[in-house]
C-alpha cells in the first residue's frame, strides 16, 4: 500500500516539512501524517510518539500496514521519548492545546538545543504559543490556515533564531498579517463575533471587560477593514 488519505488540516502540516527532517510527533495518535510524510519523500527518520496505549497500538498497525521503514512508533509524555542518538531536529505538534504544548517544550529545554524547527497546530490560543516560542528562542518562519470541516486551523512553523516579534505580529502572525488573505478575515471575523457574544451576555456590572473587549474589537475590525 503507498498511497494514503489524510485530512486537509494534516496535509497542509506536511506541506510545511523539510524533506531532510529527523522528527518527533508529539501526540501521533493515528500516526496518519507520519506515515504520509514517510510515503511522500521524507528522507529522514520519523519517531511517532503518544502517551495513550490505544493510540500507540493504533500507530503501530497503521505503520506495519504501509510498510514504512523509517516511522517508529514509541509510547510515553512529550519529549520523553527521544533518545540522544536519535538527533531529532524538528518537533511537530498539532492537536493539542496550547497550555499542553509550551510544558512540553518548556520542561525539556535540554532537548530544544539541537530542534531548529518547531511546527505547531496548537487547538487553542496561537497568539500565546508565538509568544512563548519568541521568548524561548525561536521565530515565526512561515505560518498558514486552512479550513476543513468548517473550522480555520493555523499552523506555524517556526525556526531557531533571534528576530524578535513585536506585539502585533505576535497576536495576528507576521506571516498571516502579510498575507491578509480571505480565510485570515474570516478569522479575525470569527473573533470579533465571539467577542460580541461575550460582551452580550455580560452583565452590565462588568463595564471594565466590556470596554476592553469594545475596545479589542476596534483594533480587529480596523486590521480588516471591517
Ligand atoms: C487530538 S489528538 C491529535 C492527533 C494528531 N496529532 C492530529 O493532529 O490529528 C491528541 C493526541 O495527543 C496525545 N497526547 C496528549 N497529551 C500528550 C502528551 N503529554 N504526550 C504525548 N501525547 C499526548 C493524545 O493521546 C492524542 O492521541
Amino acid at each position: 500500500m503507498t498511497k494514503i488519505n489524510i485530512s486537509k488540516r494534516l496535509l497542509k502540516i506536511a506541506s510545511m516539512v523539510d524533506k531532510k527532517s529527523r522528527i518527533i510527533d508529539v501526540g501521533c495518535d493515528h500516526a496518519l501524517l507520519d506515515i504520509y510524510l514517510s510515503l511522500n519523500g521524507l528522507e529522514g527518520k520519523i519517531i511517532a510518539s503518544d502517551i495513550t496505549i490505544g493510540a500507540v497500538n493504533q500507530a503501530k498497525k497503521n505503520v506495519s500496514l504501509y510498510k514504512t521503514s523509517n516511522v517508529e512508533v514509541r509510547k510515553g509524555d512529550g519529549l520523553s521519548t527521544i533518545k540522544k542518538s536519535d538527533n531529532i531536529n524538528t518537533i511537530i505538534m498539532s492537536g493539542l492545546g496550547n497550555q499542553k504544548i509550551i510544558s512540553i517544550l518548556k520542561e525539556n529545554k535540554n532537548i530544544l538545543k539541537n530542534v531548529n524547527t518547531i511546527i505547531i497546530q496548537s487547538n487553542t490560543g496561537y497568539n500565546m504559543i508565538r509568544k512563548e516560542l519568541n521568548d524561548m528562542g525561536y521565530y515565526v518562519d512561515d505560518e498558514c490556515l486552512v479550513k476543513d470541516r468548517g473550522i480555520i486551523y493555523v499552523i506555524i512553523k517556526f525556526k531557531k533564531g533571534k528576530i524578535i516579534h513585536s506585539k502585533k505580529e505576535l497576536y495576528f502572525g507576521p506571516v498571516l498579517l502579510k498575507n491578509k488573505n480571505v480565510l485570515f478575515k474570516e478569522l479575525i471575523r470569527n473573533e470579533i463575533n465571539k467577542n460580541k457574544e461575550i460582551i452580550n451576555k455580560l452583565p452590565n456590572k462588568r463595564i471594565i471587560r466590556k470596554l476592553k473587549l469594545t475596545f479589542k474589537n476596534m483594533i480587529l475590525k480596523k486590521e480588516i477593514h471591517f
